[in-house]
């Protein structure tokens, strides 16, 4: 059977510290708990899709490290198709270094590595599986020229695709928004990037993502955490979906579940609206427990409710 969904981008290990409080310049102060979770945005999207039933392949690249090799036995054990994910024997496997305070706010710091070394041959040579695929997702954690020709491949050959602009980029080629966008998928930050408009209010909101729709986009799903979502698309009014009520312990790669389970909806049964409740639900379970991929329970797409 074909994958239905293929993901090009990032696998990350995730190296968690949870602090009492920061150190501030030349400090040292003890932490409360160290965790490793396997992360990276397009391995997170990946292994949600996957761990709902769906049929996924992930274009990406590891190091030669045991990172990486733990990266790919996670993405079988999985059941993801990994003949698109290259191992490079002189290159790191991608990491975050995250920091966590009681409070919740996360910092972030990503190191390329082996994801810098994507490239778009790599997306060409998988080319024939994209086009076998109802949806493509992209992430912004490879090379800007790599999300470019996946979006190019996609649209030579027909398959909608779900950019999740994330992390928010410093600039983004205004080429990359327009019609072979199916979605796009932001929080309310990356929206405000990728417009230059304010999305302070429910009004700001609804008219950034209509400055995208106005360049193509066929629809926009804003994220808005414990806000829930915002669906924009055509000319009617937008929807607005709560979010799951929950207390959220850890909210590392929420969005990357809420992506994934959207995108395992979407490929289903094409029902947008759904995808959306079944991607809220779905990142509502994820934040109730540490670490992106070890929070994202597997189960039938059906107990997520419709
Ligand atoms: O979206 C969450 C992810 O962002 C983490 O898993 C981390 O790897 C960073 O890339
Ligand atoms: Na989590």
């Amino acid at each position: 059977e074909a994958p239905s969904i293929v993901v090009v981008g990032s696998v990350n290990r995730d190296l968690v510290t949870i602090l009492e409080r920061m150190p501030a310049g030349g400090e040292t102060v003890h932490a409360r708990d160290f965790l490793q979770s396997h992360g990276g945005k397009g391995a997170n999207q990946a292994v949600a899709a996957a761990r709902l039933g769906a049929k996924v392949a992930l274009v990406a690249k590891v190091g030669g490290d045991v990172f990486g090799a733990d990266a790919l036995a996670n993405f079988r054990a999985a059941g993801i198709d990994t003949s698109h994910v290259g191992e490079l024997p002189d290159k790191p496997t991608g990491t975050a270094t995250i920091l966590v305070e009681p409070d919740g706010e996360n910092r972030i710091m990503i190191v390329a590595g082996a994801n810098g070394a994507l490239t778009p041959a790599d997306v060409e040579a998988a080319a024939d599986t994209i086009a076998k695929a109802r949806l493509v997702l992209l992430q912004l954690e490879v090379p800007m020229e790599t999300v470019a020709a996946a979006l190019a491949v996609s649209a030579r050959v027909g398959t909608p695709v779900c950019l999740n602009p994330a992390p928010a980029p410093d600039s983004l080629d205004a080429g990359l928004i327009g019609p072979a966008l199916r979605f796009v998928v932001p929080n309310r930050g990356e929206l405000a990037l990728l417009t230059g408009l304010p999305t302070e209010s429910e009004a700001d909101l609804a008219a950034a993502a209509r400055a995208l729709l106005a360049r193509g986009v066929g629809a926009v799903v804003v994220t808005l955490g414990a806000e829930g979502a915002l669906l924009v698309e055509g000319e009617g009014e937008p929807r607005r979906f709560p979010a799951a009520r929950v207390r959220a312990l850890d909210t590392t790669g929420a969005g990357d579940a809420f992506i994934g389970a959207f995108a395992a909806r979407f490929v289903h049964d094409g029902d947008v609206e759904a995808a959306i409740r079944n991607g809220a639900a779905f990142a509502g379970l994820s934040v109730t427990r540490q670490g992106a991929q070890a929070s994202y329970p597997a189960m039938a797409l059906s107990d997520l409710g419709d």
